[in-house]
């Protein structure tokens, strides 16, 4: 199967990418959403990510097979004394992951980020989520601080780690 790398676009078929995000939703896998999201919040998610890329605020990188997202990653950026500063996410469907997939996709997205000049590029990040943790620092991120006790899980609560790459 071909996967390739692209930019969002305007009118993206927001089920695909809300069955997508749910599948993840429910491995209860490291990330801050915990609710299975409709295809309406997805689109209109995708459609404000669309508007805030087209005025330099935003970025979406999709890994995409048959038509369908198998990896999403994305960047954002703060308001007000936050607006040098970009937050930028990424996951991988599970059944894709460990193929270097995350490092391109994260890649791309990172360096669509820098175009824009951020001060800083910062994520949160659970800690113990070692695959990530791994690329972040393999990218030149460092943690910074530790939110204690910060992501709700059914088998307890997790410290969650702030890391940053300064530009
Ligand atoms: C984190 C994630 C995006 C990595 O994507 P991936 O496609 O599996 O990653 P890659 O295969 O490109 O590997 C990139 C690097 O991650 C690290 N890594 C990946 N899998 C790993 C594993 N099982 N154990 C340790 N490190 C691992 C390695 O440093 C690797 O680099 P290397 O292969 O050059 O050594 C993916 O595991 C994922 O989506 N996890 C669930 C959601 C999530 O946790 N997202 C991050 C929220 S902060």
């Amino acid at each position: 199967m071909t996967v390739t790398i692209r930019k969002l676009h305007q009118d993206e078929n927001a089920q695909t990418f809300a069955e997508y995000i749910n599948e993840i939703i429910a491995e209860n896998a490291f990330i801050h959403l915990d609710t299975p999201v409709s295809a309406d919040d997805e689109k209109a998610w995708l459609q404000k990510i669309f508007y805030d890329s087209q005025h330099g605020n935003a970025g979406l990188f999709i890994a995409e097979e048959n038509g369908k997202p198998i990896g999403i990653s994305h960047w954002e950026k703060g308001d007000q004394r936050e607006s040098g500063n970009v937050i930028v996410g990424i996951t991988i469907a599970q059944h894709h992951r460990g193929h270097g997939l995350g490092r391109e996709l994260f890649n791309a997205c990172i360096q669509d980020a820098q175009r824009h000049k951020p001060k800083n590029i910062w994520l949160k990040v659970v800690a113990g989520n070692t695959p990530a943790i791994r690329l972040y620092e393999s990218l030149g991120f460092k943690r910074v601080a530790v939110l204690p006790k910060w992501y709700a899980y059914p088998d307890g609560v997790k410290d969650v780690d702030i890391m940053v790459l300064s530009q």
